[in-house]
């Protein structure tokens, strides 16, 4: 196990050091509860990354915040309360996504969303799960 704080350092240099990883082995990658915690900048590279570190075949499932029309992360009627206590906690939400753009955010980030996948693009509580392929 490797600890690593995504936000601050790159998962490709987290793992440039560890001789045991296979760049081109077929991997599956999960981030649940994660990317909501991360700046957009950060979420992006973290795809790009993964997309990076993966071989041909690999899949990426994780789960994501879906943005509300206000522009907010959405957690129903409750949101306000919801993006308070987080912040409130240290953990505030901050990124989310529109569902219809997640195939094009993806692909930007050399992945392809799965959605034909069963239990995919399905909401569960306030997440989201999706799945990727490469
Ligand atoms: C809601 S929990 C999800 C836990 C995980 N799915 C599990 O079952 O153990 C959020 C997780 O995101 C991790 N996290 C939050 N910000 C992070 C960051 N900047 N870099 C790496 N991990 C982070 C926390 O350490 C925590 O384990």
């Amino acid at each position: 196990m490797i600890a690593a704080d995504l936000g601050e350092r790159e998962l490709v240099d987290v793992l440039k050091g560890n001789e045991s990883w296979d760049q081109s082995a077929q991997t599956v990658i999960v981030a649940e509860g994660l990317v909501m915690y991360l700046s957009p900048k950060a979420v992006k590279d973290l795809f790009c990354q993964c997309a990076l570190i993966a071989g041909i075949g690999s899949r990426i499932a994780f789960t994501y915040i879906p943005t509300g029309p206000d522009g907010r992360p959405d957690a129903g009627r409750r949101t306000g309360l919801m993006l308070w206590l987080q912040k409130v906690i240290g953990e505030p939400w901050t990124w989310s996504i529109h569902p219809g753009e997640l195939g094009l955010f993806l692909e930007e980030s050399g992945w392809t969303n799965t959605p034909t996948l069963a239990g995919t693009n399905r909401k569960h509580g306030v997440e989201f799960f999706a799945v990727a392929g490469k």
